[in-house]
């Protein structure tokens, strides 16, 4: 078992907010590669309504799938019962839900309040789903581009709702606002309150803090992360959301500090190079791909 998990969300969050649509097959060939790389989980789309996000028009198909490739752990986003109806259909292992902690983003990104978004999270956690595992995600958790600040007090209690009857519980910097601080202060907060059913951090990387805000968390005892190859991502529905904490470079600093993650570099280039391909035209970023691996590095275990 790798010392952390790292959820590949390149092909949701990245996609969802790329100026140009992958085509099913290229999408297909991506995810192949990731899990060759090592990644075990992947947030390979959304059900959500097409017109809204016509990148993710194709989810049913993709979860399919990528629920062929054996050891993966197959996850889609959902924002209301139809959509998590959706994936039941399709056999996604996991399905998270937003929950934003800011009001204006939350009516923004799913025309519903954060409490009437619990509510919606509460009926889907009660409609037969045996072995699906339901993931709360407190987005906007450290700020938001529209409201501002976000009150910690806020956040911790949205997720201790959602920890009443989700599996787990993942804190999301959807705008990249967040600091290493802020982020070991909450961490905490919500781990008094809510123990192990906190698992993941969410970190974006707009304000180039994305790397320092995952070790933060990392050092707050948490062991499950999303990240997305090349930065891509964005929430269409935050304004000035820009891309997730960078897949490579996550992989890099655990592997350089002996925290093994389970993906192999080579493997995970030939990912990227597919991605490029894939859509030329979408900016992809990294330290690590361009720089290389220092000389006599050696990966963790
Ligand atoms: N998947 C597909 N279609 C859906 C759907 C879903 N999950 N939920 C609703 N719809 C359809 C309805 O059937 C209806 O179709 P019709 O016009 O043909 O009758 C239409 O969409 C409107 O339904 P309604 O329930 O009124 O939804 P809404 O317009 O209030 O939108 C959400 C609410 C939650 C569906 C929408 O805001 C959403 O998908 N948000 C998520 C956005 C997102 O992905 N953000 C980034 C990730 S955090
Ligand atoms: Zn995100």
């Amino acid at each position: 078992m790798p010392a952390v998990q790292i959820c590949e969300v390149g092909p949701r969050d990245g996609l969802q907010n790329a100026k140009h649509l992958m085509p099913t097959a290229a999408k297909k060939k991506w995810i192949a590669a990731l899990a060759a790389a090592g990644l075990r989980e992947i947030e390979v789309g959304s059900f959500v309504p097409p017109k809204l996000i016509p990148a993710m028009a194709d989810t049913g198909e993709i979860v399919a799938y990528a629920k062929t490739i054996p050891g993966l752990k197959v996850v889609a986003l959902a924002p209301n019962l139809k959509g998590f109806q959706r994936a039941l259909e399709c056999g996604a292992h996991k399905v998270t839900f937003p929950v934003s902690a800011s009001h204006l983003h939350s009516v923004s990104n799913v025309r519903m309040t954060p409490d009437q978004m619990i509510e919606e999270v509460r009926r889907c956690t009660e409609h037969p789903h045996p072995g699906v595992e339901i993931e709360g995600a407190v987005s906007t958790a450290f700020g938001c581009t529209m409201q501002g600040t976000v009150p910690e007090d806020e956040v911790v209690r949205i997720a201790g709702r959602l920890a009443q009857f989700c599996d787990g519980v993942a804190l999301a910097d959807t705008v990249g606002y967040a600091n290493p601080a802020q982020v070991r202060r909450l961490f905490k907060r919500v781990k008094a309150e809510i123990g192990d059913r906190l698992e993941g951090a969410h970190f974006h990387n707009t304000r180039g803090l994305g790397l320092a805000n995952a070790l933060a968390a990392y050092e707050e005892g948490v062991r499950s992360f999303d990240s997305s190859m090349g930065g891509l991502g964005g929430c269409p529905f935050a304004p000035g959301a820009s891309g997730n904490v960078i897949t490579e470079d996550l992989v890099f600093m655990f592997e350089s500090m002996g925290v093994s993650t389970g993906i192999g570099f080579d493997a995970l280039l030939k990912a990227r190079q597919l991605l490029v391909e894939a859509i030329p035209e979408e900016p992809v970023y990294g330290h690590m791909p361009l720089a290389g691996l220092p000389k006599g590095f050696r990966a963790s275990a």
